[in-house]
């Protein structure tokens, strides 16, 4: 008997998540840096942006990625190990390694690829992971891709994450991962309480501050400094230039021994053509506006303080109490969807987040605020999302 076509079998996988309420469409939104988007013909209050500085849309970045692409040009052509190390990425890394108060740091193509490397790298055979339950797909992607056994904590719950780690191996590498914002929450990890864990264990914290660089701390340099905690050999420092830094491309930065071992040893970067000149001066222009225009953390802060504070007075329930990550959680996927909907009718765009990209029953809509806002763009929002629960019967 011949064997079922590959393609009917596809169809097939797809069509079971459209009748659980989970099809995916790529709705093409028109320029997305800014406050607003055109979707499905509709002009939008954009409120699903992770450019939480509004950065995105700066004549700097611009300016900076016009001027590198005219006097460079478009591509770096090799790896970096091969002809591919420009000396904007040299200049850029350096910046890097001042912003984070770090010996050193690595320039990769994306945030994705910056997990991958890291966590892939310096984990392998013989080494151990712990995990947060609720990392971002890329740091699970890269627990999968390791050769170390990988054993996974309840969310937040450093007791049990130490106790993993007492089982690790006496003579291997033991990771401690988590994200320093978590993506689909907005809540912070308990990162003072995991480094004392990782010391004790003589263990390496790996903190992806994707949502925090730019946003959290006194001058945005993330996770560890709103913590008041001092960069130190023990944290490796992981981060994306392609949220509030407006750009595109992640960053590790640490001790010189971890930088030593993925510029060695990580596929993700040695096996991908570099950023090309634009992308590094885009991020390098980045960094410079966090500290150069810090009155954009303090408004998105304030902003994202009201946001739950009109919620709040309807009696909606926010996930998480800070930050510019907002989630109204709908429990249903199609409840998610009918809540994106009606806000979208009210000219406002922020859509479903549903399985696997949050647990089964857990979904949400995951507004979220940016320094491009105005207070009258949250007022809208938050009436908008308060008429569409009440129609939605939330
Ligand atoms: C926590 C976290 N880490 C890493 C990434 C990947 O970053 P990038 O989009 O730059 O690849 C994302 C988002 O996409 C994220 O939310």
């Amino acid at each position: 008997m011949g064997s079922r076509p590959a393609l009917e079998i596809l169809k097939d996988r797809v069509a079971a998540k459209q009748a659980v309420g989970l099809t995916r469409r790529l709705v093409s939104v028109g320029p997305s840096c800014g406050r607003f988007v055109t979707v499905r013909g509709r002009r939008c209050l954009l409120m699903a942006s992770n450019d939480y500085l509004g950065l995105a849309g700066h004549p700097r970045l611009s300016q900076a990625a016009q001027e590198a692409a005219a006097s460079c040009g478009t591509g770096s052509g090799a790896s970096r190990l091969i002809s591919g190390t420009l000396e904007s990425h040299v200049e850029l890394e350096q910046a890097i390694a001042r912003f984070k108060h770090a010996p050193a740091a690595l320039f990769f193509p994306t945030g994705y690829m910056t997990n991958l490397g890291i966590v892939s790298t310096l984990a392998d055979e013989g080494d151990l992971i712990v995990s947060d339950q609720l990392n971002h797909a890329s740091l699970i992607d890269a627990c999968r891709l390791s050769h170390a056994q990988v054993k996974v904590f309840p969310h937040g719950e450093v007791a049990k994450a130490e106790e993993l780690l007492a089982q690790g191996p006496k003579d291997g590498v033991k990771l401690l991962v988590s994200d320093g914002v978590f993506s689909m929450d907005g809540d912070l990890a308990p990162v003072p309480e995991l480094l004392e864990a990782a010391r004790r264990q003589n263990a390496l914290l790996v903190i992806d501050d994707a949502h925090a660089t730019g946003v959290w701390g006194a001058t945005g340099r993330g996770t560890l400094e709103h913590f008041g905690l001092e960069p130190c050999p023990e944290v490796v420092m992981a981060g994306t230039f392609s949220k509030a830094l407006g750009g595109l491309g992640g960053f590790a930065a640490g001790a010189p021994e971890v930088i030593d071992t993925l510029v060695h040893c990580a596929r993700s970067l040695l096996y991908s053509t570099a950023p090309p000149p634009a992308q590094a001066a885009v991020a390098l222009a980045g960094l410079e506006l966090v500290d150069a225009e810090p009155w954009r953390r303090k408004h998105l802060h304030a902003l994202s303080d009201l946001l739950r504070k009109r919620l709040a007075e309807a009696g909606l329930q926010v996930a998480c109490d800070a930050g510019p990550i907002v989630p109204v959680l709908t429990g249903r996927a199609q409840a998610a969807l009918e809540l994106g909907e009606g806000l979208w009718e009210r000219g406002v765009f922020a859509p479903a987040v549903r399985p696997p990209t949050v647990p089964e029953g857990a979904s949400r809509i995951r507004l979220t605020v940016t320094a491009a806002h105005q207070e009258e763009d949250i007022e809208t929002a938050a009436q908008a999302l308060v008429e569409a629960a009440r129609e939605a019967g939330l």
